[in-house]
């Protein structure tokens, strides 16, 4: 029998790390949100003095969805029977009874994600082990600064593993056919938990012209990459890849421009550059859901070092294994 589908990806589970789960200017005090990531059902709500929290969604009274509730000061209220939560995942209040049955006031069935906002991003940590976090999040001197915009973002759900979004920081070949990008220079770095481009050339944006640019983008673990660019602007970008479950993800991508005496023309910049980004996010959206990923793939003398890029990814995937920088 013959099949139209794209055969399972063969790569499983999910990788430990920081993940972005939103950006601060999402979340107002009082708002919340709730959201599948690692197939789970988590739920970020911003308290009434300010802190982010974020914990398991599913009520461990009868289950429903705490996201679907409201934020009281800075507790969420279940809709369904009206039981209210702390930031700790612990039960404060049933209004039709005295007393918190224990485990709901201990907070042991809600579990609370560790979470760090910074950088005007919301990150999760996970690791399917459950370990606590192993490297730090870089801090933007640019974000919060005068000198520069905030964050303008997008987002877009993709059908594709994470791993292949990552092999980009190496894949020198794919800038021309697939993005029209003329490479000059071009190399790669591997410290730690980051994996580094160096890139230097010419790109072509859909409205006309050339931009002439040198760029460092820099991976902070598997799913976080922050770009420092200079072209015809000063810029700062991201990308942020969160899998929803093991064959997609929620791909967060933004800019910050350094400003100039105009803001008005700033922001309408930025909100420009967005739409080309997401117009070179599409072309490789174009690739990422219509290949399969090769464990062995034949390459050629001049592909960048995608089996090395690989023995990095690897570093953030259980059984733990210890990638040497450099080995
Ligand atoms: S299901 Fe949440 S209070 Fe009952
Ligand atoms: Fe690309």
């Amino acid at each position: 029998m013959t099949t139209t589908q794209r055969p399972k990806d063969r790569i499983e589970g999910y990788p430990r790390g920081w993940f972005v789960i939103g950006f601060s200017n999402e979340y107002g005090p009082g708002e919340m949100k709730s959201m599948t990531y690692f197939g789970q059902r988590l739920v970020c709500f911003r308290g009434e003095d300010g802190q982010i929290h974020v914990l398991d969604a599913w009520c461990p009274h009868l289950g429903m969805d705490l996201g679907k509730g409201k934020v009281i000061g800075n507790t969420i209220e279940c809709p369904f029977h009206a039981w209210r939560f702390d930031g700790e995942g612990r039960c404060v209040e049933i209004p039709y009874c005295d007393s918190v049955p224990k485990r709901a006031a201990e907070g042991s069935w809600t579990q609370k994600w560790t979470v760090q906002e910074t950088n005007g991003m919301i990150h999760v940590w996970f690791d399917p082990e459950g370990g606590p976090p192993e490297f730090e999040l870089p801090e933007l001197g640019e974000w919060g600064s005068d000198e520069w915009t905030d964050w303008h973002h997008s987002i877009v759900h993709i059908r594709t593993h994470s791993r292949e979004i990552v092999e980009n920081v190496v894949d020198i070949g794919h800038f021309a056919p697939v993005h029209g990008t003329i490479v000059e220079e071009f190399s790669n770095e591997f410290i730690d938990h980051m994996a580094i481009q160096y890139n230097k050339g010419v790109a072509y944006p859909r409205g006309g012209g050339k931009d002439y640019f040198t760029l460092k983008a820099t991976y902070y673990g598997p799913g976080f990459q922050i770009s420092e660019m200079s072209g015809f602007l000063e810029s700062r970008l991201v990308n942020a890849h969160t899998m929803v479950d093991e064959n997609s993800l929620d791909l967060r991508f933004g800019v910050m421009l350094k400003q100039t005496h105009d803001k008005a023309k700033d922001e309408a910049f930025a909100r420009q550059y967005v739409e080309n980004l997401t117009v070179g996010f599409q072309e490789d959206i174009q690739v990422w859901e219509n290949k399969l990923y090769r464990d062995v793939p034949l390459l050629c003398g001049s592909d960048g070092p995608i089996m090395r890029l690989r023995k990095w990814y690897k570093q953030f995937y259980t059984p733990r294994e210890s990638v040497a920088a450099g080995a």
